[in-house]
């Protein structure tokens, strides 16, 4: 997909939730549509959004404390917090907030959607898998500091695992264009290879019935 066919629709659309209903997110929901329109490709909208991206992580005051709280009957498990701040009518784009607990860390897991991530709060590792026969392996690991963040261009880099650790919870800021939370996507064991449908959904809103069957 272009970055233009995923973001064509300029401004608000039907159905848009803003959960997090603030002049920063609508600023920032706006200026990313505007960046997807003009780009070319996904990484071309990825690095147009890269200087509003880096401002949002920098910015101290936008996400309440309830959004960086950990969430002991999550999807991810772990106490693992996915809180939905923001997606699309057409479910193209969501913003959320990924909060890690100490030592705790996610499922190797897939996206199947372009996007930006980007530490907001705390360290993380995070080890980058690649598709091999049939399972997964290894391919990288690195560790991202408060600020930092990456594109997420896939089939590049999609497939990852991330763990904290800070001694307090972390919580890093996912722009992607997809529902992530609602869309059936896949985790893996890599030891075995094995692969299963993985729905992580979000602590504050629910996935419709038949949400991301498709
Ligand atoms: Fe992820």
């Amino acid at each position: 997909m272009t970055a233009r066919r995923a973001g064509s629709r300029l401004g608000a659309m039907d159905g848009d939730e803003f959960v997090l209903d603030t002049p920063v997110v609508r600023a920032f929901v706006a200026d990313v549509r505007a960046a997807i329109a003009a780009a070319d490709s996904p990484a071309a909208a990825c690095d147009a959004i890269r200087p509003r991206f880096a401002a949002l992580l920098a910015d101290d005051d936008w996400l309440p404390q309830r959004y960086r709280e950990s969430a002991p009957e999550s999807g991810m498990g772990g106490g693992i917090g996915q809180w939905l701040l923001f997606r699309a009518g057409d479910r193209s784009l969501s913003l959320f907030a990924l909060v890690v607990p100490p030592a705790a860390q996610t499922p190797v897991h897939d996206h199947l959607a372009w996007g930006l991530v980007g530490l907001y709060r705390g360290t993380q590792d995070e080890e980058i898998y690649g598709e091999d026969g049939g399972g997964v392996a290894l391919r990288e690991r690195r560790a991202l500091r408060t600020g930092d963040f990456y594109a997420l261009l896939p089939p590049r880099d999609d497939i990852h695992r991330v763990r904290t650790t800070s001694s307090d919870t972390s919580v890093s800021i996912h722009l992607l264009t997809n529902d992530t939370g609602c869309v059936w996507r896949h985790a893996f064991e890599p030891e075995s290879g094995e692969r299963r449908p993985f729905r992580s959904g979000y602590v504050n809103v629910p996935c419709g019935e038949g949400d991301g069957d498709g």
